[in-house]
Formats: structure tokens, sequence, C-alpha cells
């Protein structure tokens, strides 16, 4: 028998088909099952046996791991059930904005690990030390991409479409508010939310920032504060800017695929509960 850890994977678009590449490459990683919502898709690259026609026959195929990278949505329909019988990495964390889906999952990680990918955002581990200890006060993520590298919703897409020539922010606030709004393009805000639990997602703020100038990269700050006074200037501050080369209309990064397999590497072994990876 294959003591080789059996990884599902929910959605096939760019970080799916990649990730069922590395898997297949890997000495460690089996296929366990590849879900995709037009099945179509991934008759020409996947073996026969590892297409799952029925999302919800997933447990049969026995995971060690279940990977979504399609959308959101997926999460609060299966996150639950997924948590019942293996580890589960949630690759769209936006969903977890919404409070109730993520009481839902923390309840449900108490026999296997729920994983969150931490992204674009630099520092996660140092960041939920401080939440651990209460010592973490303030905490804002700035993204700027190209407007052509946003996928908006309602208001927000309305600004980035009148975006002519100008530097503009799109959006400041908590970044409960900002993920339904931007539910493709906040994944890293929304990982930070979860690492910076001690503020949570209404207490992080998130700013989004469309720079038509900005031709070939996607720029993102993270701002920390701890204690001290602030006012006096005198407060812990860490201030970092992670430059990720990405092509106009990209909304993944090209590092962000190279991290996304360090994340799916590290989902496994730390037992019960919510962890950065
Ligand atoms: N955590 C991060 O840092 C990070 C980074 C990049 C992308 N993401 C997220 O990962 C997911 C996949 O990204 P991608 O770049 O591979 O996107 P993609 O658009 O290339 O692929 C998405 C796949 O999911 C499917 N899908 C879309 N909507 C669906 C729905 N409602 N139900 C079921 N399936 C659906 C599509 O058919 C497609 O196969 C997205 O949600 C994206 O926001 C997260």
């Amino acid at each position: 028998m294959s003591s080789k850890r059996k990884v599902g994977i929910v959605g096939f678009g760019h970080l799916g088909q990649y990730l069922h590449q590395a898997v297949k490459d890997s000495a460690d990683l089996d296929v366990a099952f590849v879900w995709n919502r037009t099945t179509s898709a991934l008759r020409e690259t996947v073996a026969e046996q590892h297409i799952l026609e029925d999302l919800s026959k997933f447990a049969d195929r026995q995971p060690d791991l279940i990977v979504e990278v399609a959308h959101p949505v997926i999460s609060s329909q299966y996150g639950e059930a997924f948590l019942a019988v293996a580890d589960y990495m949630v690759g769209s964390p936006t969903a977890l904005a919404n409070q109730e889906v993520e009481d839902k999952l923390r309840t449900a990680a108490k026999h296997h690990g729920l994983y969150i990918p931490t992204g674009a955002f630099w520092g996660g581990n140092d960041i939920q030390k401080m939440a651990d200890r209460g010592t973490l006060k303030a905490l804002t993520v700035t993204m700027t991409k190209h407007p052509h590298s946003f996928k908006l919703n309602g208001i927000l897409k309305e600004k980035n479409d009148a975006v002519t020539d100008r530097k503009t922010v799109l959006y400041e606030g908590s970044v409960r508010d900002l993920c339904p709004l931007a539910p493709n393009n906040v994944n890293t805000m929304a990982a930070a939310s979860i690492a910076a639990h001690n503020l949570g997602f209404d207490g992080v703020q998130g700013r989004l920032v469309a720079d038509p100038h900005l031709m070939d990269w996607h720029i993102v700050e993270v701002d920390v504060t701890g204690p001290g006074d602030v006012e006096a200037g005198k407060a812990f501050t860490v201030s970092t800017v992670r430059r990720n080369p990405a092509q106009v209309g990209k909304v993944t990064g090209s590092a962000t695929y190279a991290s996304f397999l360090s994340s799916m590497l590290g989902a496994h072994g730390r037992g019960s509960g919510v962890h950065l990876c």
C-alpha cells in the first residue's frame, strides 16, 4: 500500500492545474481526486480514475488533504464536511469573511486542520504570534495593482472602471466589508485577518489601490503596529513591501504559484485548529 498522502483538488483553473501537476511530480503525494464544475475541462489532462464527477462523493476517495482552488462558495457548502474526514486547505479564504462560515469551519476543525495559505501575505507567523499575545494593535494591508488586474464587484467595479491616468484609492476600510466586493483579489487580506485573530476581519484594515502606471507588478504592503505610544511616535511598527512580478490582466502573480505549492506541502501534521501555511 502507498504511504503517500492523498490530495483532493477542488477546482481546475490556473492554480488547480498547477497543483495537480505538482502532486503528480511529488514523491510524497498522490492524487486522491480532481473535481471541477465542468468535468470536460479535466478529460485531457487528468487520469480517468482521478476524476471526481460528484463532489459530494469526495470521502469515497479517502483524501488526507483537500485543497480548494475554485471559489469561496465551496467552503460554505463543503468546508465542514471536508474537515470531518481530512485536512482542508482553503485557497479562497475570503469565504471566511462571512462570520457564519468562519465559525462553522473553526468549529469543524476539531479532528483535522484548517489550513490557510499565506499567499502574498508576508510575515504572517510573526503577526500571528503578536495576535496570540494580544500585542498586535493595528494591521493595514495595502494592495496596489493595475486597474485591469482587478476583478471587482458592485461599487468598486464602477470606481475601478472610471480610473484613467491617476493612481486611485478604490477602498479603505475593514477587510470584512471588502471581501464580498473583491473575492478574487483580497485572499491575502483574508489570510491577514485570520493571522491577526485578535483584530479579525472587522479590525484589520484593507486598502485597494488602482495604479494605471503599474504595468509589471502586484504590490502588497503590510503595516503592523504593536505596543507603545503611537501619538508620540514611540510605538512598535513593522512595514514590508512585497513586489510580485505580474503581467497586466493577471489576477494571480507568478510568485503566488510557488508560494501556493509550499503551502500545500506544509499543510499537514499540525493537528486540529486553524493554521497558516
Ligand atoms: N490565497 C491566495 O493567495 C490566492 C491566490 C490566487 C488565487 N486564489 C484563489 O484561488 C481560486 C482559484 O484561483 P485560480 O487563479 O486558479 O482561478 P481560475 O479562474 O483560473 O480557476 C477557478 C476554477 O474554479 C472554477 N469555479 C469558478 N467559480 C466556481 C464556482 N462558483 N463553483 C465551483 N467552481 C467554480 C472555475 O471553473 C475554474 O476551474 C480563486 O478563488 C482565487 O481567488 C487565492
